[in-house]
């Protein structure tokens, strides 16, 4: 049972189903990268201690970048009998330059290796995310600025409310992603401890190095217990809920995009290239792309809620259970990837249809609260003048007409003080420019946010 790096105990080879069902290397392949530059380092600092002679760190070293290379090139082959992505590494190292390859694994664990690789690729990962989502944000910033003229209903209880500006409407996304992405720079923030050394679970009787280590793989510093390193998931369970949270701000994106398309509304017009057509009914055209969203949404809180699961009921430190880790985190990040894309270029792309929200926004008596708060400036208790608006409301629902069609003899004979000024006050624009307070949707509120956001992007980011 040579054949297996950890064979030596063993007197009868392992089951081929078991093989195929313990091993991890069909998903963790995809972490060779990380793999090897943690190999790399650690093989350095062993030199560097003299646990291992500068000879042989040499060809480990070399063996490391050939095989790096033979991965990218597809020249390597990934065999499952030799289980998941390290000892696949390992094994082919020392095919490549012997007994060198067999030191490299000294002062080491598997427990503690993929502990590292995961924290190193969701580094990247959440660093591609974090500017996917700037990205994203800067085509809602572009959008808020060029349409800041475009007035909409304002909804709650999906009833038409308030008339604001559609700019503001896209800058609550705006403020949403700004979270997001908050989140994925403050995980990445507490997973900046580097957990190599930590052995299978209580350190090594070798005078390793982890500061150097650390240093090297540019971690603030090393773990601070060796038990914790091994048995933690916290990063990959954060890094689940931060995914979670932006899905589930796409989804409600999607969701609106999908509203807003309809014949019903008709907002907007989604990008032909994001649409698909019915095999049967030729008029459709269908927002496929923001429905997948939406959907793949529940995928995402899926692999949070599997990989909880998972960890609650493991005693310390490292179980195989854990194996389960892995592939929760590649598809949410890939999920929220594409998601991020689609979403980014439908952003771009889409067409408001100015006059259909503007109509809209007039309907629905939508300036009603803004004709009562009138009438409190001139002297009526809030409750009365709710009352007031109560009967010009039903007055013109029953003739069928809008808020702006109150004529001024009308509004006199339910407040016989009125004057002009209430009926400029029952239009849309009057009613969206007078909310004029940081976090109001007036034109000019708006376009402070904006300005103001878009400076502090110049002086923080490249
Ligand atoms: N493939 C394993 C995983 O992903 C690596 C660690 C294995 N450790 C062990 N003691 N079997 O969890």
């Amino acid at each position: 049972m040579a054949d297996k790096p950890w064979g030596g105990r063993f007197s009868e080879p392992t089951d081929k189903f078991v093989e195929e069902f313990t091993a991890s290397v069909p998903f963790d392949k995809r972490l060779y990268r990380y793999d090897i530059a943690g190999s790399i380092v650690h093989c350095r600092m062993l030199a560097r201690q003299g646990i291992i002679s500068a000879e042989d760190a040499k060809k480990i070293m070399a063996g490391l970048e050939e095989i790096l290379d033979d991965i990218e090139e597809g020249r390597f082959e990934w065999r499952v009998d030799l289980e998941d992505v390290h000892m696949n590494i390992e094994s082919r190292l020392t095919e490549k330059v012997g007994d060198a390859g067999k030191r490299l694994h000294t002062a080491r664990s598997r427990n503690d290796q993929v502990a590292l690789d995961v924290k190193l690729y969701l580094r990247d990962e959440m660093a591609a995310i974090s500017k996917a989502i700037y990205e994203m944000q800067e085509v809602i910033l572009d959008r808020a600025e060029k349409e800041i003229d475009v007035i909409m209903p304002g909804y709650t209880h999906l009833q038409r409310a308030q008339p604001v500006l559609f700019s503001h409407h896209l800058m609550a996304y705006f403020e949403m992603l700004e979270r997001d992405r908050g989140r994925f720079l403050d995980c990445a923030k507490r997973a900046d401890r580097m957990p190599l050394g930590a052995g299978a679970l209580a350190g090594t009787d070798f005078p390793i190095d982890r500061g150097f280590v650390a240093m090297l793989l540019r971690f603030e510093r090393p773990t601070a217990n060796s038990i914790d390193s091994v048995s933690d998931r916290d990063t990959n369970l954060e890094f689940l809920f931060c995914c979670s949270a932006l899905m589930m701000h796409l989804s409600r994106l999607s969701e609106e995009l999908i509203l807003w398309s309809t014949g019903e509304f008709g907002f907007i017009d989604l990008p032909d290239a994001y649409c698909t057509g019915s095999s049967i009914m030729p008029q459709k055209k269908n927002p496929d792309v923001p429905e997948l969203v939406r959907g793949k949404t529940g995928r995402v809180y899926g692999d949070l809620v599997a990989l909880l699961t998972v960890m609650k009921g493991l005693p310390l430190a490292y179980n195989k259970d854990m194996q389960e880790d892995k592939e929760p985190v590649f598809d949410a990040a890939d999920t929220v990837r594409g998601s991020l894309r689609a979403m980014k270029d439908i952003m771009a792309g889409m067409t408001p249809r100015v006059d259909r929200m503007l109509a809209a926004a007039k309907g629905g008596y939508s300036t009603a609260t803004d004709l009562a708060d009138y009438l409190v400036g001139k002297g009526l208790p809030f409750r009365e003048a709710h009352e007031v608006v109560g009967k010009v409301v039903r007055m013109l629902t029953e003739s069928g007409r809008e808020m702006e069609e109150l004529t001024l003899e009308e509004l006199q004979g339910v407040y016989p003080g009125a004057d002009e000024e209430g009926l400029r006050r029952l239009t849309v624009e009057s009613s969206v420019n007078s909310r004029n307070h940081i976090g109001g949707t007036a034109r000019a509120a708006v376009m402070e946010h904006i300005q103001l956001v878009k400076e502090l992007r110049k002086k923080t980011e490249g």
